[in-house]
Formats: C-alpha cells, structure tokens, sequence
C-alpha cells in the first residue's frame, strides 16, 4: 500500500518532493464548484454525499494537488449538536448559547446518526481518489465553535468572546468541555471512514491573549488529539492550525498536535527554530501572492521552501484560498512547488 507524501511529510520521514495542497482549495474560485453550487445550496453540498466527493475532488483532478481536504464545514457539527446552522451566505446560528442551560441541552455527538453523509462522502472520494494523493478530515477546534456557538461574529465579536471567558471561566470550561467531546467522535469517525490525516482549525485562537489561548484553547485542542490517539488514532497525523501563530509560537506545542500549520505573518524559519526540527510544520505563502496578477510565484514559493527546509515540511497557504482566486495562478504555484522542491531534495 502506497503512504501518501502528506502522511509521510507529516510523520518527518525524508521525502522526494514537498507534497502541496490549500486550504479552501474547494469551493468558490473554481468555475465547475459555483456551476454546482447555482443548482444546490452550500448545506446540500455538503450533506449529500456525492455531491460532497464531488467537490472535493474538482481541485485534486484539476490542480493534482497531494492532498483532497473533505468539502464540509466546520459549523455541521454545531447543527448536529442542535444548535441549528444556516448560511446566508456567511453562517447564522439559530440558537446560539446564552446560559448553562444552553450548554446543558447541546446534544451529544453521535457520528454516524448525525454526519453520516460526511463518512459517506469520504468513502466515495476515496474509492476515487490517487493512492499518493492524503484524505484529510477536520473539525473547528472548540474555541473556535465557542466563538461562532455565542454568536460572536459580528463587530466587536470576539472582543465579547474574550470578555465571556474572563467573566464566565466555569461556563466556558463546561462548553470547551463539551465541544471537544464532540470533536473526538467527529474526527474518530473521519479517520474510520478513511481519513489518513485530520487538521483542527482554530482559526480565532491567535485572537486570544497567549494567557487565554494557553487555559482555554490548547487545553481543549490536546484532548482532541489525545482523545483520538487513546481511541487508537496516534499513527494518524493531526495538525493544529490558527492564524496568529506567531504571537504564540513559544507555547504552540501546548496543543499537543503532531504538526502544526504556520500563517503567512510568522517567519517560517524562526518557527521551525522554536518548534524544533522534529516537529513538521504547513504553510505558509501569504493568500495574497495567489490573488495578486503580478507577484513572482517562483521567488515566492522558493522563500517559503528555503524558510522551510527539505523535511517536514507540507507547502500550503498561511490561510485559505480566496474566491477571487484565478485558477491559472493557483496551477502555476503548483507547478512551482513540484519543481523547485524537487530541485531542492536532489
Ligand atoms: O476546501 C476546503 O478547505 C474544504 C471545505 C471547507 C469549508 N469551510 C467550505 C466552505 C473547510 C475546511 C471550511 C472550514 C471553515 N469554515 C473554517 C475554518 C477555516 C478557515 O477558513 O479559517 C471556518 C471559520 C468556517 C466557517 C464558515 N463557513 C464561514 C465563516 C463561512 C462563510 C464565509 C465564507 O467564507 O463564505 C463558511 C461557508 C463556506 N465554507 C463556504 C465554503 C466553500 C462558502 C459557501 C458558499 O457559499 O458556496
């Protein structure tokens, strides 16, 4: 059987070439996704499974990306909790938590009665999917779902979120508690289904104070992780990614993944320095060098590449693709990273 590059890359083993893949490399810059999405809703997408592997893999047969991220969205776990999620077109909560006894009535997870689409889709895109080519599952990290769980998107929205932590620590404890409850049976479920490797977004977490992130985001990223690995999941590697990585680099590990993604504001060299070689790390070009018409891809991605090392290393952005995003760009940066990684490793 075939290990895929990004399972190697992510396990620190010597590799030919850095494997690449994007995150929100599906969905609205390609024209065959908005062709789909003008017949189906977002949620129709994703809770039907072929239309699901379908999206997931238009990027993969038409970049040949190394990776094929499962097209699914990290609030579907909040609807099957009972909390009720639209989008219109950004997310809208129908009964966001107010009190404990919010937090009391969220349901308990049950995978496969509530996101079996989701293991369905999987094995679909599997069955299709290149052998040298990783199934990536994932879940929103539970600080990040508290955030969009209080309704805290609108202005001054996470400001509140920081506040309800200082002000309501035990509450916050409960629901964090809860959340990442939800996140082990999620993610045990993906990589049952045939995930070969799961990344835990938690792409508010950097907006923390690293004293906050330390008690109320790493905490509950590390029983993710563990949970999954006492289910039997430790040769699965997981990836914690936030944005605001270098504000909190000297405590990153805290969150006990097994490779950590990096955003495009952190010095990729200085954060393999403080993670340590053994620690593999993705990222982490800047999303505006794919929606700029001018900037140098080659001198771009060689930056990245050289910050990077030849090991350990999975090439992707620091954040996701926008929708503005020219497809021809993202081939051409594709193309670079096969051919100047490949350079590199020779
Ligand atoms: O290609 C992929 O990366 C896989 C699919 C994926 C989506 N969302 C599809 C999506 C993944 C991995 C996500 C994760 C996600 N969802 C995050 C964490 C990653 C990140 O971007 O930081 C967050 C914060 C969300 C929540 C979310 N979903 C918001 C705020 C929105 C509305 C704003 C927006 O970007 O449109 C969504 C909708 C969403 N999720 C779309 C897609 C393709 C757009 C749906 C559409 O209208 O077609």
């Amino acid at each position: 059987m075939i290990t895929p590059l990004i399972v190697r890359a992510l396990k620190n083993e010597v590799v030919e070439r850095t494997p690449v893949w994007f995150m929100r490399q599906a969905g609205r810059h390609l024209p065959e996704y908005r062709a789909l999405r003008q017949r189906h809703s977002f949620m129709e997408l994703c809770y039907t499974p072929s239309l699901a592997a379908e999206v997931t893999l238009q990027p993969v047969r038409r970049y040949g990306v190394d990776g094929a991220i499962l097209f699914s969205d990290i609030l579907l776990v909040l609807d099957a909790m009972g909390a009720g999620v639209r989008f219109e077109p950004g997310p809208i909560i129908d009964r966001p938590v107010t009190c404990a006894a919010d937090i009391d009535k969220l349901k308990p997870v049950d995978p496969h009665a509530d996101l079996g689409a989701v293991q369905a889709a999987i094995k679909l895109i599997k069955a299709e999917l290149p052998p040298s080519a990783a199934m990536l599952g994932f879940a929103g990290a539970p600080f990040t779902l508290l955030t969009y769980l209080l309704d805290h998107h609108g202005p001054r929205g996470l400001l509140k979120s920081r506040a309800f932590l200082l002000d309501e620590p035990a509450l916050a404890a409960r629901l964090l508690d809860k959340l990442a409850t939800a996140n082990v049976a999620q993610l045990a479920a993906q990589i049952e289904a045939g995930a070969q490797a799961v990344q835990l977004f938690d792409t508010w977490g950097g907006s923390l104070t690293p004293a906050l992130w330390r008690r109320f985001a790493a905490p509950y990223a590390r029983k993710v992780f563990e949970g999954l690995r006492a289910l039997g999941h430790a040769a699965t590697p997981m990836i914690y990614f936030t944005r605001g990585t270098a504000g909190l680099l000297g405590h990153l590990k805290e969150a006990g993944a097994d490779a950590y993604g990096v955003d495009w504001t952190c010095d990729l060299a200085k954060a393999r320095a403080t993670l340590g070689a053994e620690t593999p790390v993705q990222g982490n070009l800047d999303p505006a060098v794919l929606l700029s018409a001018t900037a140098d891809l080659n001198a771009e991605v060689a930056a990245v590449l050289k910050a990077a090392g030849p090991r350990g290393h999975v090439f992707n952005l620091g954040h996701g693709v926008d929708q503005d995003v020219d497809p021809a760009r993202f081939q051409a940066t594709v193309e670079a990273v096969r051919r100047l990684s490949e350079a590199q490793h020779a």
